[in-house]
């Protein structure tokens, strides 16, 4: 029997229509989640996926080890919120145990980790990156619908406790809304060791209130963190295929900035990301993606799948954000409303943010 994660491909790794390798994953395995956050599910009412149609663990690990003989060494685990599904550390350790993957994370809200964090080291989880918009509790609020600060800040807490190798932040800044906080933000991870990325809005699926006027690009971001802690330089190490841009504080301190809307970085681009019902997209902003739960449900062989999956890729031509850069004023939300419900695919918390 094929050691789980062996790479069963004797052919090439592919690379795609670019010369850009496969080699990061991100899988969603809920579209779900336990807040509301204004950039990414502002309405009321959404579409879910069908219970059905949800892959188990042994399916979604199947289709890792097809990704893992193409070339992907590092999963990142996501949403939706990740720690919506049940057992999620059941997976941990089905990931954890292929020797192909040198790296497992999570991209959660961080509202369940307290209760998470611990069982999910010990199942082999590596990094974990918590989503902190604000350290104000009416605004966090009011950008996420729920009242939950505190429980992320005890997950963040907890987090720090469980003795991951990295916590990090991901902060969304929202001009007129949090923009006022990248400082703050900043200073409450160099607290605490943690490494902060600061985003700028991107025009994703699901993010239906996208506006111009609201993105507060890189050069903006960096001039509020010079203003209150003095001369920011870019780091000397190679960001390769990295979304963030790190930069260092005159103490040391490391943060990032993730530059998606007005910096593309899609000509590095190594990701692929596979839905909670087994569609793989190659892009954040592909319309498409391709169907595997079909034919893994239909029978396919582990060689049928790696082929498809090949093909895939070898056909690839996404440069998704570069193309949205190009519409200039022109740039609207990627998709309408009606189109997310008959689509809920396109939606970034499908996905996987
Ligand atoms: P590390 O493994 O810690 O370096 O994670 P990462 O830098 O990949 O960060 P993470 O997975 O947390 O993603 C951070 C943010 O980068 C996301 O929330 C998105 O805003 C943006 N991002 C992630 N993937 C993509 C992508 O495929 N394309 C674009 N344009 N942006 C992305
Ligand atoms: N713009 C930028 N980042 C987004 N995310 C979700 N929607 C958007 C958006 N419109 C990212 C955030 C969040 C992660 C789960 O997904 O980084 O932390
Ligand atoms: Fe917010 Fe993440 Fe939930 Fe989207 S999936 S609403 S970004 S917590």
């Amino acid at each position: 029997m094929r050691p789980p994660g062996a790479r069963y491909s004797v052919a090439p790794l592919p690379s795609d229509a670019f010369q850009r390798p496969l080699r990061s994953l991100r899988i969603s395995v809920t579209d779900r989640c336990n807040l509301r956050c204004s950039y990414c599910m502002p309405e009321e009412n959404y579409v879910w996926l069908p219970r059905s149609d949800i892959l188990s663990f042994e399916e979604t690990a199947r289709l890792v080890d097809a990704l893992v003989g193409l070339g992907v060494d590092e999963v990142r685990i996501t949403g939706g919120e990740p720690l919506l599904r049940q057992d999620l550390d059941v997976l941990v350790r089905l990931l954890a145990a292929r020797p192909g993957l040198r790296d497992v994370s999570l991209t959660t809200n961080g509202v369940l980790l307290p209760q998470h964090a611990e069982p999910l080291r010990a199942a082999g989880l590596r990094r974990v990156t918590v989503s902190l918009d604000t350290l104000q509790r009416e605004r966090f609020r009011r950008l996420t619908r729920r009242d939950d600060l505190e429980r992320v800040l005890a997950g963040i807490d907890a987090a720090l406790a469980a003795g991951f190798d990295r916590v990090k932040l991901n902060t969304v800044v929202l001009g007129g809304s949090n923009d006022d906080e990248v400082a703050d933000i900043l200073q409450f991870a160099r607290a605490r060791g943690l490494e902060v990325r600061f985003i700028e809005y991107m025009d994703v699926g699901g993010a239906t209130q996208w506006a111009h006027h609201a993105v507060v690009p890189a050069p903006a971001i960096l001039a509020a963190i010079e203003t209150r802690f003095g001369r920011v330089q870019p780091d000397r190490d190679p960001r390769g295929s990295a979304p963030a841009q790190r930069y260092v504080l005159d103490d040391g301190t490391v943060f990032g900035v993730i530059a998606s809307t007005t910096q593309p970085f899609c000509g590095a681009c190594d990701r692929a990301r596979l839905t909670a019902d087994g569609s793989l997209f190659t892009c954040l902003y592909a319309r498409a993606g391709v169907d595997l739960r079909a034919l893994l449900r239909g029978g396919a062989s582990d060689a049928e799948l790696t082929a498809r999956i090949a093909d895939a890729w070898h056909r690839r031509t996404d440069r998704g954000a570069e193309e949205r850069l190009r519409l200039a004023a022109e740039r609207r939300p990627f998709a309408d409303v009606g189109e997310l419900r008959r689509t809920p695919h396109l939606e970034m918390h499908t996905r996987g943010g």
